[in-house]
């Protein structure tokens, strides 16, 4: 097999084999084909496509280019959840604690955040001590204990994906759907779960900005989970304002933390319960979305799902003090209040803005190397559809610095649209399973 023969192939649109894509990305990872020819192979994806077969091979291979996680050795069905990223998405953080809680195996890998959306390792890292980068032994032996442990992504998960995609993010070829669902799914395939919910994002603040389009990779992604023989679905949520009030780590977990005591805000439990419902209802434990969501909801009134979140830190050598005082967790001492200006309703507030704004503050990460505050970030006062009057306070900016507060400050007024009619916003755009695809 030559490079030169199958860029050719895919130039004149013919599908490549089974046997071509696994040696092409085994070649590719080991260094036998050199980056030029793999960018133009990404380039000539992106004009022709692949099929489904061809998507589903792509993934396979570049999840066997490393270690596959066995986690056979955890008792129940461990069930993953995936977020493609979005802004104040404290999703994880509320969901896992509940999941475990319910008896069900969360056996989690975690990345950090790059760009406008945070990562849940930064967030956890709120709490002292708190460390991801357990064994893979002692990530085993706490999910059998507790039922919970969220572990750092190790080089050594699909990193033909990862050395694609740092390739693809300097040849302007990431946006290919089949491109972007083989790359997240190379490495959620790669994490062991035996069933695996997606939640698409679709909006301002998301990768797929067009319902259609988050639509279109929930299916690819659903019919790749589905091929490589594990349970999958997606819900396709709104990511066109933040999602619940705070943008930024510690504002985030105490945000977390109030949803765990049953004073959630209405959007994230919304998302909270869909995703929830469709994890539960993978792992077995309930025959109706009703039923999955009534346990759901006894997790929070029970404070057994809080319980849980302060046993899982402590399990990751973190201080759960926290967790019951979360007045105590990291704070800012530039407190700026964002003012409105006119008289209307809160038409829009765009998330990658707010996004922006936090990571101004130094709330994320410029580059991989960057180290970030976590008592920094936005906390929305009004969302989309209030009523707001002249005067009256939009967000407030957290911050260390004066200067970035100013500049945080210019971009959450940029955020924030007033118009003369309160709209409606649906938080759950759709579910994509099995029988949709
Ligand atoms: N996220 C990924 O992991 N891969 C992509 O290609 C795009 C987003």
């Amino acid at each position: 097999m030559r490079m030169y023969d199958l860029i050719e192939k895919k130039k004149q649109g013919l599908a490549l084999a089974k046997t071509e894509i696994e040696q092409m990305i085994a070649d590719y990872t080991s260094g036998r084909i050199p980056d030029y020819q793999m960018s133009a192979m990404m380039m000539a994806i992106c004009f022709q496509g692949m099929n489904a077969e061809e998507t589903l091979h792509l993934t396979l291979a570049m999840r066997d280019s490393g270690t596959v996680l066995d986690l056979s050795a955890i008792s129940g069905i461990k069930v993953d959840k995936h977020s493609t990223g979005g802004v104040g998405d404290k999703t994880s953080l509320v969901l896992a604690p509940m999941i475990a809680a319910l008896g069900i195996p969360v056996a989690k890998m975690s990345g950090r955040g790059l760009g406008h959306t945070g990562g849940t390792i930064d967030k956890l890292e709120c709490f002292p001590g708190f460390t991801t980068g357990l064994s893979k032994e002692r990530f085993i032996q706490n999910v059998n204990q507790i039922k919970l442990a969220i572990m750092g992504q190790t080089a050594d998960l699909a990193p033909a994906d990862k050395k694609l995609y740092a390739l693809r993010d300097v040849t302007a070829t990431v946006n290919q759907m089949s491109l972007i669902a083989s790359s997240i799914m190379s490495k959620k395939l790669a994490a062991g779960a035996d069933a695996i919910v997606l939640d698409v994002k679709t909006g301002s603040g998301a990768f797929m900005q067009q319902e259609a389009d988050a639509f279109a990779l929930a299916k690819e992604m659903v019919r790749i989970g589905n091929g490589a023989g594990k349970r999958t679905r997606a819900v396709i949520t709104d990511m066109d304002q933040p999602l619940g009030f705070a943008v930024g780590n510690a504002l985030e977990v105490k945000e977390a933390i109030l949803s765990l005591n049953g004073q959630g805000p209405k959007d994230l439990m919304e998302v909270v319960y869909a995703l929830g419902a469709q994890m539960v209802l993978l792992a077995q434990k309930a025959e109706t979305r009703e039923e999955a969501e009534a346990l759901l909801k006894e997790t929070i009134a029970s404070g057994a799902a809080l319980n849980k979140l302060a046993e899982f830190v402590k399990a990751q050598d973190g201080d759960a003090h926290g967790v019951f005082h979360p007045q105590e967790l990291p704070g800012a001492n530039v407190i700026l209040e964002v003012k409105n200006t006119q008289n209307g309703y809160v038409s829009r507030i765009l998330a990658e803005e707010i996004g922006l704004a936090s990571l101004l503050l130094g709330g994320g990460r410029e580059t991989k190397e960057s180290e970030i505050d976590l008592g920094v970030g936005i906390l929305l006062k009004k969302k989309r559809g209030d009523r707001v009057a002249d005067g009256e306070t939009l967000a407030v900016v957290y911050a260390n610095e004066m200067e970035q507060a100013i500049k945080a400050y210019a971009k959450v007024v940029k955020a924030y649209e007033i118009g003369a009619y309160a709209g409606e916003t649906l938080m759950i755009k759709g579910i994509v399973d099995e029988n949709c695809i």
